[in-house]
């Protein structure tokens, strides 16, 4: 590949990247049991580098665990929300990124718009990560690819079901599982379906994808039963995604169609008695607290593999 490593969409990378970063993360993680959160990992592949991190939507997650994440692998970090940035007042992308080209050596961005960020990496001459835009989170993904295979070994073969909106969140599922070789159910409502580009681009890329409407149908079966937000940040129409999205809460009664041992993931923040009863994200089939943790592992993978660390 030649020019800066992005980590734009997983459907972009190459399997063999994607696959040594889940193993490099999980590798790194057990790496570090027992040790202090802010001690550096032996290798410090980040030592001497600066992640500038760019918000235009709020966060908890991605800021911690990027922030985290960078101080792990040795190097530093400068966070800033675009109202801050001249961004803010009309400033190009394509200046911006320009600018920050020549101030740091990786960019993560969470961005309103899917098309800005791929703007803002078509003009950086350093890797950008995509934290979230309204038609992806692959970063998300990777951490939760991370905690099943924790869990429950190697996620090639197995069956995830998607309960809810087709969002953002539900694209990069999409574009994980023909790497991945997971079989992904899709359960959404006609409304909010999951994106039509992305599922035919991955059935050309060997993805075994179900689409349904009935998430009886979807879970059935399934190693895990995934679930976001019913609105995410941006969404202007709650009232009838409400409406649209009350069948496909997980309840303990839809977690009951799955496999007795099947998985419960929630990117959160989650919505207790909207998409996810609190007796299904508080119980025992739960790993939401894994996963948030894994974005910090997860994207010291990525990161690492944006600095040329290896691969
Ligand atoms: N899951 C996730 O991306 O959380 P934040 O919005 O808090 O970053
Ligand atoms: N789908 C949600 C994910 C939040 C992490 C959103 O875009 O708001």
């Amino acid at each position: 590949m030649s020019g800066p490593r992005h980590f734009l969409d997983l459907w972009r990378l190459d399997d063999d990247a994607l696959r040594a970063m889940l193993d490099d993360a999980r590798r790194r993680k057990q790496a570090r049991a027992g040790w202090t959160r802010g001690r550096i990992d032996s290798d410090a592949p980040g030592a001497g580098r600066t992640l500038a991190m760019i918000f235009q939507k709020n966060s908890t997650r991605t800021r911690f665990s990027f922030d985290a994440a960078i101080r792990q692998l040795g190097g530093d970090c400068v966070i800033a929300t675009s109202s801050d940035m001249q961004l803010g007042r009309g400033e190009t992308v394509e200046d911006t990124a320009r600018v920050l080209s020549r101030m740091v050596d990786a960019v993560m961005i969470r961005a309103n718009s899917h098309a800005d960020v791929e703007t803002f990496a078509q003009f950086c001459d350093v890797p950008v990560i995509n934290g979230l835009t309204d038609r992806s989170h692959p970063c998300q993904i990777m951490a939760d690819l991370l905690t099943y295979e924790e869990h429950r070994g190697s996620v090639a073969g197995r069956t995830l079901a998607w309960v809810g909106d087709g969002n953002n969140v539900c694209s990069s599922f999409i574009h994980a599982a023909a790497p991945f070789g997971f079989t992904l159910n899709i359960a959404a409502p006609e409304q909010y379906p999951p994106n039509a580009e992305d599922l035919t681009r991955a059935q050309k890329a060997g993805a075994r994808i179900n689409v349904t409407r009935d998430p009886r149908e979807a879970v059935a079966g399934a190693d895990a039963v995934i679930t976001d937000t019913w609105v995410s940040m941006g969404d202007i129409d709650e009232k009838a995604r409400i409406a649209a999205l009350t069948p496909y809460r997980v309840d303990a009664a839809l977690m009951a169609v799955a496999k007795t041992d099947a998985l419960f993931f929630h990117d959160l923040p989650a919505h207790r008695g909207d998409e996810v009863t609190a007796e299904v994200i508080e119980g025992p089939q739960s790993v939401v607290w894994d996963e948030a943790e894994n974005r910090i592992h997860a994207q010291k993978a990525v990161l690492a593999w944006c600095f040329g660390a290896w691969g």
